[in-house]
């Protein structure tokens, strides 16, 4: 057995980064020179995923076009001799399977998981928040692994400072979390006072989850912000357990707001092996400036 479905949610209304998300999805706006997205799903292709579901609403049908063909362009570019741009298009999607299905209203991310139930089947999936950019596979890597040889569902953990945690999801840990990072599970809280807080572990947005849990979204009843929230789904399978974390020091960015976004895209800048060196040089230009 092995996870080889993510559900990638993307039918949310990206209100936090509007007017920008009036007419280009969130997933799409781009990380340098590739779309959110594409970062998500090469996170995922490289953890071993070899199916996307992909959660859409239809008001954002520039994320299924984002997948189609362009003969023209490729055309074009190797024409004018540019093979490797050419290649690049041609490789988006081909490594995996790319299916839709579509959330007919922005309802939360638990019934969004919940609208990929037939795509997915019996069996684990991962689940890929694609407003939060991953420096790597590496954490989802162990998280499918744990789910395989725990049989339970994983979520993914970061420690913060305490004083940080009433803006996360927080685990109640049973026990001390090993060598390889994995900590058991008992419950799981959103947004706690520092003061009620069981730790300063947060869960961040990657979740490999046993299919019990579509029987969990189906009876969920709207929670916080009057959604349907997974992380109540993720409660009844914590209390049944075993339920897992995953914890490491990764980098993560949120870039469904707008200063998450800008500080992906400047680190991620920095680090680029095409256009770092002549960024740095920008950058300091521009920290240089006469703030008057
Ligand atoms: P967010 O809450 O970060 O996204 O959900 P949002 O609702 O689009 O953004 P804001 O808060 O209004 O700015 C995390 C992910 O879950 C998806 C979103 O598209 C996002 O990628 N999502 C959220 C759905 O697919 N459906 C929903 O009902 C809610």
């Amino acid at each position: 057995m092995r996870v080889h479905t993510a559900v990638i949610p993307a039918a949310g209304l990206g209100t936090r980064f509007l007017p920008a998300t009036k007419s280009v999805p969130k997933e799409l706006l781009p990380v340098i020179d590739v779309p959110a997205l594409q970062l998500i799903i090469d996170e995922a292709v490289g953890a071993g995923i070899d199916h996307l579901v992909i959660v859409n609403s239809r008001n954002k049908p520039s994320i299924e076009a984002y997948f189609a063909d362009a003969p023209e362009v490729i055309d074009k570019l190797e024409a004018s001799g540019r093979a490797e741009m050419a290649e690049r298009m041609r490789a988006i999607g081909r490594d995996v399977q790319v299916s839709f299905v579509y959330q007919h209203a922005a309802l939360g991310l638990g019934h969004a998981v919940g609208c990929a139930r037939d795509a997915v089947g019996d069996e684990p999936f991962a689940v890929l928040l694609p407003d939060e950019i991953m420096g790597s596979s590496e954490l989802l890597s162990a998280m499918c692994a744990v789910c395989v040889a725990t049989g339970g569902s994983v979520v993914g953990l970061k420690r913060v400072p305490m004083q940080e945690v009433s803006a996360y999801g927080v685990i109640d840990p049973i026990g001390e979390i090993d060598a390889d990072g994995v900590v058991a599970i008992r419950d799981l809280v959103e947004k706690p006072a520092v003061t009620d807080a069981p730790s300063d572990l947060i869960i961040i947005g990657r979740y490999v989850l046993t299919p019990d849990v579509f029987e969990a979204i189906a009876e969920l009843k709207p929670g916080a912000g009057g959604e349907l929230q997974l992380t109540d789904a993720l409660r009844v399978q914590a209390a049944r357990g075993p339920f897992h974390g995953v914890l490491r020091d990764v980098r993560r960015y949120d870039t469904g707001n707008p200063v998450g976004w800008l500080s992906a895209v400047v680190e991620l800048a920095l680090d680029h092996p095409r256009y770092g060196a002549d960024f740095r040089v920008e950058l300091e230009r521009v920290l240089d400036r006469d703030p008057s």
